[in-house]
């Protein structure tokens, strides 16, 4: 497929939940609990495009369409932008801004603290995206910068998990959390046979 309409197709679907959430926002019709619909809506959406960025290395060796490659750039910028939403959602509307209650929050809620540090390594990578900066970092050191995204998806996981712990909700972060084991298998599994190759 041509990679120009390839992307504007990605772009489309990442806009969907956005425009579904603006559109049932204006109609009043986010359930009983808007500001919990948004919170869950958000986070969700970030994380399933922060996974589906994560598989795009992987679906493009196994099926050799390397056209799929800027695909894993729009879905992560995506999942930054629900990321982000999630984040004023619940500083603006969860919170109403009382700084009392979300450094109480901050400090004393783990799940919080997943978040915010998953958060601020999503941050460092939308950060780094930009070319003129992948320029100015140079290949090697924007790889690695760019690694923390296995540490900031697992992060994320365990952040959702632990919101759904106490609810037993577990089925669906258990999911979430097979997907990225998957993936990261998949690394690995890719590191140690170039390593073999070397040797
Ligand atoms: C400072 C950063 C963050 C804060 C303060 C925060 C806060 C919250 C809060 C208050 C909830 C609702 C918990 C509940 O229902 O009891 C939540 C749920 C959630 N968050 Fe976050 N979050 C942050 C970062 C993130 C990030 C970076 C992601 C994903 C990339 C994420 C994904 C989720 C998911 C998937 C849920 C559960 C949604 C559902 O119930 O369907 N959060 N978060």
């Amino acid at each position: 497929m041509n990679p120009a309409l390839l992307r504007k197709l990605a772009w489309l679907l990442c806009s969907l939940p956005l425009v579904y959430l603006v559109v049932q926002a204006a109609r009043v019709q986010l359930g009983a609990n808007p500001v919990e619909t948004l919170e869950h809506e958000t986070g969700s959406w970030a994380l399933i495009l922060f996974l589906c960025s994560l598989a795009i290395t992987p679906v493009r060796r196994v099926t050799g369409r390397n056209e799929l490659a800027p695909l894993r750039r729009t879905f992560g910028l995506f999942g930054f932008f629900y990321a982000a939403l999630h984040f004023f959602v619940y500083l603006l509307l969860d919170r109403s801004l009382l700084w009392s209650e979300i450094v109480v929050d901050f400090t004393k809620r783990p799940y919080v603290m997943l978040g915010m540090a998953a958060l601020v390594l999503f941050a460092t990578l939308a950060a780094t995206s930009p070319k003129r900066v992948v320029k100015a970092l140079g290949a090697k050191r924007w790889k690695r910068v760019h690694q923390l995204v296995y540490l900031a998806v697992p992060l994320a996981v365990a952040h959702f998990m632990w919101t759904k712990w106490d609810k037993n909700l577990l089925e669906r972060p258990l999911v979430y959390a097979a997907v990225v084991l998957a993936l990261l298998a998949w690394r690995v599994w890719v590191y140690a046979k170039a390593r073999r190759q070397v040797a």
